[in-house]
Order: C-alpha cells, then sequence, then structure tokens
C-alpha cells in the first residue's frame, strides 16, 4: 500500500490506494457485494488483475473501504486507441464524502491521461449508472463527466432499470 498525500477532509488520518491482488481479490468481491446488486463473473475478477492501474483498493487507517475496477475496450477500427470502460467504483457508505471516491477516479484518469509507452492511447472513459443515482452522477459530473445517452431498459432486473451512459472524452477523433 502507498500512502499519498491526503486531502484536507482527510488529513487526520492514512488514506492510500493499493493493487488489487490474488491476495486481497477476496475483500474486492467483499466490497463489490456490499456496494452493487449486480453479481459480477469470475472472469471480471480475473481480468481485474490484468488492468494494472486501472483497479485499485483505497484504503482508510488501514481498513479497505472502497475500490476502482476498470477495463480496456478495442475501438472498432483503430488500433492506435481504446476506451475504458469504469464497471464498478465505489466507497463503503460511512466513509463517503470524505474525497475517497474523487482519489480512486483522479488516479484514473490520471493513469488513462498518461501517453502509454507502448500501445494505444486512452480516447474515452466512460460507465453506466442507473438513473435514480443521484450522487453517483453529481459525482462523477464534479469530474467532468457528461451524460452521453439515456439506455432504457439497460438492468432489466431492476426496479429502476434505465441508465445513464456517463463520458468524458480524453482524445477527439483525430
Ligand atoms: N450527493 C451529492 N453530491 C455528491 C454525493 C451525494 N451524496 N456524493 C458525492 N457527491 C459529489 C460532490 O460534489 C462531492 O464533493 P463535495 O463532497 O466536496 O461536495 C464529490 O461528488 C466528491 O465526493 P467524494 O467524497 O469524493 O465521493 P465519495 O467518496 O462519497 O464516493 C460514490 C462517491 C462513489 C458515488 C459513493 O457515493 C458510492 O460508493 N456510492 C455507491 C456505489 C455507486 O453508486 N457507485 C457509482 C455507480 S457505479 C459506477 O461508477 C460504474
Amino acid at each position: 500500500m502507498t500512502t499519498e498525500d491526503n486531502k484536507p477532509k482527510t488529513a487526520a488520518f492514512r488514506v492510500g490506494l493499493g493493487d488489487i491482488t490474488p491476495n486481497n481479490l477476496g475483500q474486492l468481491k467483499r466490497l463489490n457485494t456490499v456496494l452493487f446488486p449486480v453479481v459480477y463473473t469470475a472472469s471480471f475478477y480475473k481480468d481485474v488483475l490484468d488492468v494494472g492501474e486501472f483497479a485499485k483498493i483505497i484504503y482508510f487507517n488501514d481498513v479497505c473501504v472502497g475500490a476502482v475496477c476498470c477495463r480496456k475496450e478495442n475501438v472498432a477500427g483503430s488500433t492506435s486507441l481504446q476506451n475504458l470502460y469504469i464497471a464498478t467504483l465505489g466507497v463503503l457508505a460511512p466513509y463517503r464524502r470524505l474525497g475517497l471516491g474523487s482519489k480512486l477516479l483522479e488516479h484514473i484518469i490520471e493513469n488513462a491521461e498518461l501517453p502509454p509507452s507502448t500501445g494505444p492511447k486512452i480516447a474515452k472513459m466512460y460507465l453506466h449508472v442507473q438513473t435514480d443515482n443521484e450522487e453517483a452522477l453529481e459525482f462523477y459530473k464534479k469530474h467532468g463527466f457528461n451524460v452521453a445517452e439515456k439506455c432504457e431498459n439497460y438492468y432489466p432486473q431492476f426496479e429502476v432499470s434505465d441508465a445513464f451512459r456517463l463520458e468524458k472524452v480524453l482524445v477527439k477523433d483525430e
């Protein structure tokens, strides 16, 4: 775990991001089970181990309280660009509004903006969120994401089945 400079809200506490490894994958699964109504597959968790800086756990005073998991997706017709899909990003309820979600997301944005040493650049970051999830909508808008589309019945298994697709474009069409 690396301890980083803390924002004023968490100045009295130790906050740090950690890699996801086979040793803490169980903690990630427990977090996601509490945070999200979706059950993620074994292949989801296998892939998380291979995305490097695009999957992280956040620790608050050495307790694992949140995580982000992304995946890279190919862009049709391009070998020089990829998109980054944020599949899950969440912080346990008692630890919200302390800047922890922002720390996770800023880490992902910073890494997505880095010019890659080899391979494709990230053109766009995107995600889906249920239309009634006002906290998440405010959160992502604060970080420069825009609503790109309303996806009707995106989550057919839920009472609120519609989702917004939010995106943040990093590389304009070249
Ligand atoms: N109401 C209004 N605005 C909010 C709220 C809220 N409840 N929560 C966050 N924000 C906005 C505010 O602008 C806030 O800044 P401020 O506190 O200075 O006003 C800003 O987001 C940053 O807030 P953080 O403290 O960094 O965010 P937090 O650590 O609370 O995490 C998150 C936000 C991840 C959305 C959290 O509420 C959560 O885990 N929710 C449950 C899981 C979830 O819905 N995840 C997102 C959808 S799934 C996906 O991302 C792919």
